[in-house]
Parts: structure tokens; C-alpha cells; sequence
């Protein structure tokens, strides 16, 4: 028995938008970000879409995450990884030759005895703080982790390959503040030169940096939300506008039709009432999914060629919607997808719900299916079904 909603994973699509951002490009390397199951697309199937696109390097948040990468990848992939315990072994994650990021002095002396119990050298990247606040080496305290981090190079414990850290504002592009995190970055960047690091890889831009702040490419940029098709900032640039096609297009059947006096009270708290006609149908998403419970009386949706929008509150596995006009038991119904095909956006839910399209597309549940199509070279979409719910 298979749930009725679906989210269909455009893997050409993701492969077209890591080409659209190469193009943008100098030559520099693009890290494909796939964490949090690469925004809730499936992470093994957009990695491999991914690198089949060009991608040079692949990056979660969690070293879980690059394990279970490289467990289904194989040793080839270069993967980078920026977030563990702090009592964490990091002994599986230099076996497994992943990137592991240093941003303390506790992780520095980790990956270390890591090295020593593996009898691997650690290949590193530091990561240091120019104004985000999160995590990373504090600037004043780079020189002496560049300082102890070469002292471990010669013991031939670690290799540190990597130099970088994260933009807090590339999506507001005249504030001033990105231009402050380059100046902190170049004098992170002397400080390790000084520590006598050869240093392969420095690198600051995510999606925003790499479409709206050249400066900050320097060796690798690490684009995500804009490879799943989504605008860093709609209010700058929608998807459509920055060249992007949406990677997930989302769908779940009208499994009822009502038709009810005008004025009747619709779902939790009545807090909508049937409109006249009043022809209400139900789609079997709910906040249970994912679906924000702020889309209440808000997001719009796409049956049968027109729009509408969701009735009422959304309950935990259902909602109702207006039914429109043309629109059938049995018609998809379409959350959102690509703008050109002319239903809403993921974006556009982000607006509806007060939230931002990464929260909508990351936080899809188990209960929807996802089915691949293409492979991420460009082929024309073709249905898989034998990926059909196997992300793998
Ligand atoms: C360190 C780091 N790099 C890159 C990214 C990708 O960001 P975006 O999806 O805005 O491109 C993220 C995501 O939050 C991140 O945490």
C-alpha cells in the first residue's frame, strides 16, 4: 500500500542549476551542498546527480551524514563535514577520508589522536569566525590553531587542506557586512601563511555569495538551496529571475469532494467559512508531513490548470482546499513546483507561511514518496520507477 502524496525529484533540473552557477563562475570548484538529506530531496540520489553535473566536492553539516555518504558513494567523492559532538571519535571519519572541518582547540587535539589510533594522516579544513557568530576558530585565536595545526602536519598527523568560513548577510547585498567578513578572512588567510599551512582550499560563499558577491569565490564556493532550484532571497531575485528550475515538484490527489451550504464553518477553530459556490476538496498532507500548520487560510496550490488556495486550518495528516472549477476527485493537486509550469512555488509557500523556502522543502516527512527522474546530466527527464521510493 503506498501513500498517495509525491515528491517528484527532478534530477536533470538539479544537474541544470549546478551548470547555471559554474557558469557564473571563474573556474573555481563548487561544493554541492547535500545536507539535511540535500534539503529534503534525497541525498544520495542529488550527490550522485550532483557529481554526474560536475560538482567537485560534496558537503553535509553532520559527520554522520558523510559517513553514511561515503558508505553509499564509494572512496572517490571528496566530502566535506562541519558539525560533531564534542566528545565525537573521530578515528571512522578519517578512515573513511572524509574532510573533517576544525573549529576549537578540543577538535584539533581529537582529530589528532584520531590520526595516531588509525595510523592515517587527518585531512583538516580550519574553519574561523568573520562575523557569523556560529562556529569556528575566533580570528584572534587562528594563528595559534594554524600554529598547532602545522605542528601536527609535520608530525605527519594531519594534512590541513581547507581555510574558510560563512557569510551572515550575502543576502543583502549593499549592507556592508560581506565586505567586513573578506578583509577578516584575507587576515585569517596571512595569519595561516605566516603558520607555514600551504593551504589548497579557502573558501566563504554559499548560495548567496556565490550569485551576488564575486569577491568571496576565492577556491571553492558552496552553493545549496540554489541547486535544488530556490532563491536564496525572492525579494532580490525569484528562482525563475537567477535562470533555476525547481528540483522537487510536490503532489498529492483530491481524495474528496464536497459541496456545503455558503458560510459553512471549515476544519479546526472554523476559522475559514465556505465561500459561494462552495465546493470543498480534501488533500491527505498534514503538518504530520511537514506541511506548516502556518498555511492555514494562506498557501496556494494548483488543481486542474488553477490556482487555489488551502481552506482552514491545517490538521496532521489533512487539509481542505476550494475546489476549483474544473478540478476532480482524483486530480493532482500541486503544492508547489517549478514557476514555469505554472504552479506555485516552494518560494511562494515560504511567503505564505512566514518562513523561507529552505524550511519548506527541508522538512517533508517519510509519509511522501519521492520519485527520481533523470540522472543530472541533462538527459530529458524520464520516469525511474525503478528509484521509486529508494533514495539510494
Ligand atoms: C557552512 C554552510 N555552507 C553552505 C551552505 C549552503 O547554503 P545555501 O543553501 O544558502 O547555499 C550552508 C547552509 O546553511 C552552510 O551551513
Amino acid at each position: 500500500m503506498e501513500y498517495p502524496s509525491l515528491a517528484e525529484i527532478d534530477l536533470d533540473a538539479l544537474g541544470a542549476n549546478l551548470r547555471t552557477v559554474r557558469s557564473g563562475l571563474d573556474g573555481q570548484k563548487v561544493l554541492a551542498v547535500v545536507k539535511a538529506d540535500a534539503y529534503g530531496h534525497g541525498r544520495t540520489p542529488c550527490a550522485r546527480a550532483a557529481l554526474a553535473a560536475g560538482a567537485d566536492f560534496l558537503g553535509v553539516a553532520q559527520l554522520a551524514e558523510a559517513l553514511e555518504l561515503r558508505a553509499d558513494l564509494g572512496p572517490h567523492p571528496r566530502i566535506l563535514a562541519w558539525i560533531y559532538g564534542p566528545d565525537a571519535d573521530l578515528a571512522p571519519a578519517v578512515a573513511a577520508d572524509i574532510d573533517i572541518t576544525v573549529s576549537t582547540f578540543a577538535a584539533l587535539d581529537a582529530v589528532a589522536l584520531a590520526a595516531r589510533t588509525t595510523g592515517r594522516r587527518a585531512r583538516i579544513q580550519l574553519k574561523v569566525d568573520t562575523a557569523m557568530s556560529r562556529g569556528g576558530f575566533a580570528l584572534e585565536d587562528l594563528a595559534e590553531a594554524a600554529t598547532r595545526a602545522r605542528r601536527l602536519e609535520t608530525e605527519g598527523l594531519v594534512r590541513v587542506v581547507g581555510l574558510w568560513s560563512h557569510l551572515a548577510r550575502a543576502d543583502e547585498p549593499a549592507c556592508g557586512l560581506t565586505e567586513i567578513q573578506v578583509e577578516r578572512f584575507e587576515q585569517a588567510r596571512a595569519a595561516s601563511a605566516r603558520a607555514g599551512l600551504d593551504i589548497e582550499l579557502h573558501h566563504l560563499a554559499a548560495s548567496g555569495g556565490t550569485l551576488w558577491h564575486p569577491s568571496t569565490h576565492y577556491d571553492m564556493v558552496r552553493p545549496g538551496i540554489v541547486l535544488y532550484g530556490l532563491s536564496p532571497e525572492p525579494a532580490i531575485a525569484s528562482a525563475a529571475e537567477l535562470g533555476l528550475q525547481a528540483v522537487m515538484t510536490l503532489s498529492a490527489p483530491v481524495v474528496l469532494d464536497r459541496r456545503v451550504p455558503a458560510g459553512t464553518g471549515v476544519s479546526y477553530g472554523h476559522t475559514a467559512h465556505a465561500g459561494s459556490p462552495a465546493r470543498l476538496g480534501l488533500i491527505p498532507l498534514g503538518y504530520a508531513d511537514g506541511i506548516a500548520r502556518s498555511a492555514s487560510n494562506s498557501a496556494p496550490l494548483s488543481i486542474a490548470g488553477a490556482r487555489t488556495r488551502i481552506l482552514g486550518r491545517v490538521c496532521m495528516d489533512q487539509f481542505v482546499v476550494e475546489l476549483p472549477e474544473a478540478a476532480a476527485v482524483g486530480d493532482d493537486a500541486v503544492l508547489f513546483g517549478d514557476a514555469a509550469a505554472g504552479v506555485p512555488t516552494a518560494d511562494e509557500w515560504g511567503a505564505a507561511c512566514g518562513t523561507i523556502g529552505y524550511e519548506i522543502v527541508t522538512r517533508l516527512g517519510p509519509r511522501i514518496e519521492r520519485r527520481y527522474l533523470g540522472d543530472g546530466t541533462g538527459t530529458p527527464p524520464a520516469r525511474k520507477d525503478e528509484t521509486k521510493g529508494s533514495p539510494a
